[in-house]
């Protein structure tokens, strides 16, 4: 790597050596692109890498970490999650979210800022979420902006502003009565984010069919929290998976439709990516490994369902997950991110408010589970060439890391293990070192909520260490959490890239061109 070395003089390293390698030895690193054979080191310095190569100068200052034969993979990216939102007031916070994150391998988090639809300025609202975060959090951060209340002042004034901060993606919901846009709102918003370059997220959901069946299903006296899958069967995620992918395709813009869990609205994502549409779809640990039977709770405790309540709800089917580990593995799903958003199961204004005077009501258990901690290792436990593995090491990689940096525009930062980007990684235990693997429980994690549905789970790997632009963060076995909670840096975020299809294509059932007169 260097053209010359120089051996046996008296370095005055404080200057000329102001640098802080540190050195991973007999690993083998997993990128997006490729395994690296064991051996190939890691030289870091100011928090970048900076190169990669074998046998790197060290001297006595270089921090060494020896890897152990364990994989390293780049920091995880879990671009969907939910930390001090208004609407979840016994959830994570940023503090306990973001610890909860490096203990499972996460360095970046995207998390929301969620519009109030008597809003009619962002900007406060913005301004107030970023100050939640503001030296309170563990691993870097972004913001998404839920926008409930799109007014052409905010399109087309302060949007343009939002660029500048950094914040390039919104959340639009189909569904939630106080947060969905009917579709001329989806309409004008996809056209102004098509022309700022924003990515937009859509949560795909019929609302007007959830409602019907809820309001059915409470006047016949069926409100426990089983229901609340029956409420939200699979073909409202399909009605809206198809209505928003035709949305995007008439204005050309690109979009990720959020958290998928059923086969049906997959389809719909996967032809149109065969069209070349820039369709993203994302999927979640939930869909991947839970059922809706756990919303019926146990012998000793009957409304413990309600700890798996979330929206889309668990599917019934076995066939559903198997549908998702496909999307999974054939490329479908651009990401896979945990939509970390609990809340405390035995507390007032957590689930159990779905409870009262012995009453169960799904309609208000509040929607999410826990999942930033366990996104990795669940996903990593499917990862490889072994028999019982779903999906390659690389694309472990693009969908829990890359891929998210690349469609929210952390490109060149976040994401690789490459000179120039963050030093963000996650050391994995070695075969010899981790031989039973873990047991997932509630315990042992380090978010603010008092379950995980994941409770009993076992997980072939788990990360050693994780580390933050260079510093060690999380050494499972030295002291555990070992960053401190001004470590987070907010992230000002440039325009995402299209990870799939391209813009400017043709659209079903018009000439080419045709478009071109009311662009
Ligand atoms: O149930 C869920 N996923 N709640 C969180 C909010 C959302 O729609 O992502
Ligand atoms: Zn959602
Ligand atoms: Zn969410
Ligand atoms: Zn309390």
């Amino acid at each position: 790597m260097f053209d010359l070395v120089i051996e046996n003089g008296i370095i005055n390293y404080g200057q000329t050596y102001g640098c802080f390698y540190i050195q991973l030895l007999k690993t083998l690193q997993v990128t997006a692109s490729e395994v690296l054979p064991l051996g190939i080191e890691i030289g870091i310095k100011d928090g970048k890498i900076s190169c990669l190569g074998t046998s790197l100068p060290r001297d006595a200052d270089t921090q060494i970490i020896d890897a152990k034969g364990g994989f390293i993979t780049p920091g995880g990216v879990d671009s969907h999650v939910h930390f001090a939102q208004n609407n979840s007031p016994t959830g994570d916070n940023f503090t306990t979210g973001s610890r909860s994150a490096i203990a499972g391998g996460t360095t970046t988090v995207l998390a929301f800022a969620s519009q109030l639809k008597t809003e009619t300025s962002v900007i406060p609202c913005l301004d107030n979420y970023l100050l939640r975060a503001k030296d309170q959090t563990y691993c870097d951060y972004g913001i998404h902006l839920i926008l409930t209340n799109p007014t052409p002042e905010i399109m087309s004034t302060e949007m343009p502003l939002l660029i500048n901060r950094g914040i390039t993606s919104v959340k639009l919901y189909m569904t939630y009565e106080p947060m969905k846009l009917g579709d001329s709102q989806l309409l004008d918003v996809l056209m102004s984010a098509r022309a700022l370059g924003f990515t937009t997220m859509i949560h795909a959901e019929n609302s007007d069919i959830i409602s019907l069946i809820t309001d059915r299903l409470e006047a016949a006296g069926h409100t426990d929290p089983f229901f609340h899958a029956i409420s939200r069967p699979q073909i409202a995620e399909n009605e809206a998976t198809y209505r928003i992918i035709s949305l995007a395709e008439l204005t050309d813009t690109p979009i990720l439709i959020v958290h998928m869990s059923s086969e049906v609205a997959m389809k719909h994502v996967r032809k149109a990516q065969t069209r070349m549409l820039p369709i993203h779809a994302e999927t979640c640990p939930q869909y991947l490994f839970l059922l809706s039977e756990r919303l019926k709770g146990n012998p000793q405790d009957t409304f413990a369902g309600a700890k798996c309540v979330c929206s889309p709800p668990l599917r019934h089917d076995p066939k559903d997950l198997e549908a998702m580990w496909r999307g999974i593995a054939n490329g479908t799903f651009t990401t896979f991110s945990s939509d970390h958003a609990p809340s405390t199961y035995d507390h007032a204004g957590g689930k159990k408010l779905g409870l009262k005077d012995g009453i169960m009501r799904y309609r208000d258990i509040p929607n999410g589970v826990p999942g930033v901690e366990t996104r990795l290792p669940l996903l990593f436990s499917y990862a490889g060439r072994e028999k019982d593995s779903r999906l390659s090491l690389q694309r472990f990689v693009q969908l829990t890391s890359s891929d998210p940096a690349k469609l929210y525009g952390l490109e060149g930062t976040k994401g690789n293990i490459a000179p120039g980007y963050d030093a963000d990684l996650v050391i994995w235990y070695g075969e010899e070192d981790l031989r039973e693997g873990v047991t997932i429980e509630q315990k042992n994690l380090h978010h603010g909520v008092d379950y995980t549905p994941y409770e009993g789970m076992h997980v072939k790997n788990w990360p050693r260490f994780t580390l933050l632009r260079g510093k060690t963060v999380w050494d499972r076995d030295g002291g555990g959490i070992v960053g401190d909670v001004t470590d987070g840096q907010f992230l000002k975020r440039g325009m995402g890239k299209i990870v799939v299809g391209k813009t400017g294509g043709e659209v079903n059932g018009m000439l080419p061109g045709e478009r071109d007169y009311w662009y």
